[in-house]
């Protein structure tokens, strides 16, 4: 039996899968989100541990004898995070979080001191990734900063809790800009461009390589035996990969989480950084990955659903499962700022073309075309490097919905697939990481695609309507800028 843990922005997901891959139990815990100043997006690290042990002891509750066959875990997470730890191991400060933006002039300072960080990190310095956060404490809280003796993304912390190892996975690593990328190790000349060293890191592991085994305390409290190893992981975005079987060059998928994601396997370290593209790379040795992100895809509807005092659920039915036009009102989805394209952290959300017959429905289908919109923009972007992408597989929470799955369908002028299990991907790709370092087994093996459930194809006079919508609406955000 295999445990994923996915430690996610809104919540940790735990499932367990069997030998064959059959998705046997899940679990999940809410996590708060805290954004005590503009900008600023935080997290308490110690929560994502106390979710995670919370979530196994409900799988242990309620599947006993699968959770004490275990054998192996693997560990999957929202990237980026800088943890902060002094040298007995604790936090100095709350976690900050991939969607926090308090670092974007440091971005600009980051890439002066380290003129090659384009060519070794493969990307552009963005304030959702985890060196410019570095460049931010240094300054404005120097006291920690000269504590800090080691950094840590959300997974490792978890990891570290669960067994008192501090190792890092690639894909997650590459997400610090403190990755060789291409090389698959820490590059000393990004530390130093931050002030720190080799020291400050955790050692490095593939996704599916041996990292660590649970700590004697937790597989006593689960039921487990003595030698339960803990993957390399991955970043969620990553995990997902896995979890989707996408691990050939080309496969391509979008997943509607708290972020929006357009990842894409590459057989080589393929830098594009002039479309804010991410290179990264994948949870398996000589395979990288580019991705397009957006910060608020299904955090979007989320916000609409809380200002609305209604659930998503109840927004969404009375449009049923496929719209005729676009809305008359345009929704620009940047509530925590962009990444691909515009790569700022200072955009802002905006619904425009409000008139008093708007009503909730115009809004709702905005905000889910604004999503479209703005996923349409990082295709573009990704486009510009490689192949074309003709369909995709669509994944996390706002997959649940058919209208969006059309709408997107409709706005990118692809085949978008919904596919079996597509919520819980990162944490079941984090499970077959778990499997393949347990035993060893061969990747093409384990990480199988999964069923598709349905198939969306772009309608003509729909997409019509939305080549000129969308034509509009990229011109919002540079007027807006304004
Ligand atoms: C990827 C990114 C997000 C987080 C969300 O670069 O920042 O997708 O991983 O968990």
């Amino acid at each position: 039996m295999f445990l994923g843990l996915d430690v996610g922005t809104s919540g940790v997901k735990a499932v367990l899968e069997d030998e064959t891959g059959a998705l046997i139990a899940s679990a999940a815990r809410p996590l708060a989100l805290s954004h005590p100043q503009p900008l600023w997006s935080e997290q308490n690290p110690d929560h994502w541990v106390e979710a995670v042990i919370g979530a196994v002891d409900d799988l242990a509750r309620e599947r006993p004898l699968e959770t004490a066959a275990v054998s192996g875990i693997g560990l999957s997470g929202q990237m980026h995070g800088a943890t902060l730890l002094n040298r007995t191991g604790r936090p100095l400060r709350p976690a900050i979080l991939w969607n926090d933006g308090r670092s974007q002039a440091k971005c600009a300072e980051l890439e002066r001191r380290c003129p090659e960080l384009h060519a070794i990190a493969g990307n552009l310095a963005m304030p959702g990734f985890t060196a410019p956060k570095l460049v931010w404490v240094a300054k404005h809280e120097p006291k920690i900063f000269a504590e800090v003796a080691k950094v840590l993304l959300p997974k490792a912390y978890v990891r570290y809790r669960l067994s008192g190892e501090m190792v890092e996975d690639m894909s997650d690593a590459a997400g610090t800009l403190w990755l060789d990328v291409g090389a698959r190790r820490w590059s000393e000349k990004l530390l130093a461009a931050t002030g720190l060293g080799l020291d400050h890191m955790p050692r490095l592991v593939e996704g599916n390589e041996r990292s660590a085994v649970l700590s004697p305390e937790l597989a006593r409290r689960w039921g487990m035996g003595a030698d339960v190893v803990i993957a390399g992981g991955a970043g969620d975005n990553a995990a997902s990969a896995i979890g989707l079987g996408a691990i050939t060059p080309g496969d391509a998928f979008l997943s509607l989480g708290t972020s929006g994601v357009l990842f894409r396997v590459t057989d080589r370290f393929a830098p594009a950084p002039e479309a804010a593209v991410h290179a990264f790379c994948h949870a398996l040795g000589g395979l990288w990955h580019q991705m397009g992100v957006m910060l608020s895809a299904a955090a979007s509807l989320a916000w609409l659903a809380r200002l609305l005092e209604t659930p998503e659920a109840a927004l969404l039915a009375p449009l049923g499962i496929s719209v005729e036009r676009p809305s008359p009102v345009q929704f620009l989805p940047y509530l925590d700022g962009e990444r691909t394209p515009h790569n700022d952290a200072h955009a802002a959300g905006a619904l425009v073309g409000l008139r008093s017959a708007a009503g909730r429905g115009d809004l709702v289908q905005a905000v889910l075309e604004g999503v479209a919109f703005a996923s349409r923009d990082m295709f573009a972007a990704l486009a510009r490097s490689a192949q074309p992408i003709t369909e995709l597989d669509l994944v996390g929470g706002g997959s649940r919905s058919l209208l969006w799955a059309q709408i997107m369908a409709d706005v990118l002028g692809v085949t978008v697939h919904r596919v079996e299990e597509g919520e819980v991907g990162a944490a079941i790709g984090a499970a077959r990481l778990g499997r393949l370092a347990a035993t060893g087994a061969a990747p093409a093996d384990v990480c199988r695609k999964p069923q598709r459930l349905q198939s969306f194809e772009p309608r003509a006079p729909q997409r019509a309507a939305y080549d000129a919508a969308y034509a509009q609406w990229r011109k919002l955000y540079p007027a807006l800028k304004e």
